[in-house]
């Protein structure tokens, strides 16, 4: 059975429960003889603190407490799913993916289960392809999840990186609808800029290749996200047919607070109408954007019938944005 659209019907997320403030990252770095300070964390990010997995604790669990809580909303046993799509850059191995770690977890075999990898623009790849696939009769119910340990793939010597990043999961349940719930989305990458932003590592003959820790030119990476940002926004309003004032909120990736400010005054979204965690939760990658919408729909800020403009932007060079009516 195929449908005209899809709806997001239950938001879930997870956060790993170790807090870790500013001043206390701060003293531990300096413990290494890494300078740095809550001051110049605050001002070039607006980033206070960030939730951090203890050791051991991987990608799939994280994914796997959120979907079950995302479930828990839309009323939902793990076995009525029939597609879980997880964006993640940070997996519990090279294969299987984390995606069937999930489907493990939660008892719900049979369905198909894959993982997206757009880094932090994963979680609107991962929400496009999971529309297109039940508006296609490939499913009728999705689990949606972007998850990561991004503290695994950071190197702690270096500050310019080590400062910007969490841990966390979001997740969304979307199931097949005759009404309308994704409005369009638009998809981009330009792999001509692969070596702003990336992990350049993999596994070879049994030892690590390359360099395995997260490497980063933040000022390119500024300019391009804003620009992407902007005209990603303009192209997915116009495929819906909406203008700018139609956007009820706006949840862009939570990279850095002055890259979402600069992003939402460029497209011209008031500031009140921008959905920002990361000065609680930094740059968690693929699970920002869903940790941001289940946030503000717990809240009680997003609510039912409400336009919400999703944008993604990172590694690869990737970005995209999915408009959605709630
Ligand atoms: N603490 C103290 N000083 C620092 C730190 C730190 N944690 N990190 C860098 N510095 C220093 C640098 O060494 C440099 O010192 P110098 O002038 O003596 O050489 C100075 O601060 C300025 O460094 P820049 O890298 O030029 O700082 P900038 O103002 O560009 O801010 C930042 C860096 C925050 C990363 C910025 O470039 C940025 O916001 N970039 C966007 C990238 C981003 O947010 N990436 C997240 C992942 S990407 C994504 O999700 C899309």
């Amino acid at each position: 059975m195929s449908f005209p659209h899809s709806r997001i019907i239950g938001t879930g997320s997870y956060l790993p429960p170790r807090a870790v403030a500013n001043e206390e990252l701060v003293r531990e770095l300096a413990a290494r003889g890494v300078e740095t300070s809550d001051q110049w964390i605050v001002e070039r990010t607006g980033i206070r603190q960030r939730h951090l997995a203890d050791a051991g604790v991987v990608c799939s669990e994280l994914a796997t407490e959120a979907a079950r809580r995302a479930l828990a909303a839309a009323g939902l046993q793990p076995g009525e799913v029939d597609l879980i799509v997880v964006a993640t850059s940070t997996p519990d191995f090279v294969f299987p993916s984390t995606a069937c770690l999930v489907q493990k977890a939660l008892g719900a075999p049979g369905g198909a289960a894959f993982d997206v990898q757009a880094v932090c623009s994963g979680f609107t790849y991962a929400l496009a392809v999971a529309d297109s696939m039940i508006r296609t009769g490939l499913a009728s119910r999705a689990l949606v999840i972007g998850a990561e340990v991004f503290s695994r793939i950071l190197d702690w010597n270096d500050r310019g990186t080590c400062v910007l990043f969490g841990d966390g999961a979001g997740a969304v349940v979307l199931a097949g609808d005759e009404r309308p719930g994704v409005l369009a989305a638009r998809l981009h990458a330009d792999g001509r800029y692969e070596s702003i932003l990336r992990t350049a590592g993999n596994l070879c003959a049994g030892k690590v290749a390359g360099h395995p820790y997260l490497t980063m030119d933040g000022q390119a990476v500024f300019k391009l996200a804003v620009s992407v940002l902007d005209a990603v926004a303009r192209e997915t309003l116009e495929a819906a047919g909406m203008a700018t004032a139609d956007v009820d909120w706006f949840i862009p990736h939570q990279a850095n607070v002055r890259i979402l400010h600069s992003a939402a005054r460029k497209i011209g979204i008031p500031l009140e109408k921008v959905i920002v965690t990361v000065d609680r939760h930094a740059n968690t990658s693929a699970a920002s954007i869903p940790l941001a919408l289940d946030l503000a729909v717990r809240d009680g800020r997003i609510r039912a019938g409400q336009n919400v403009l999703m944008e993604g932007v990172g590694g690869g060079f990737t970005w995209g944005a999915v408009l959605v009516r709630m």
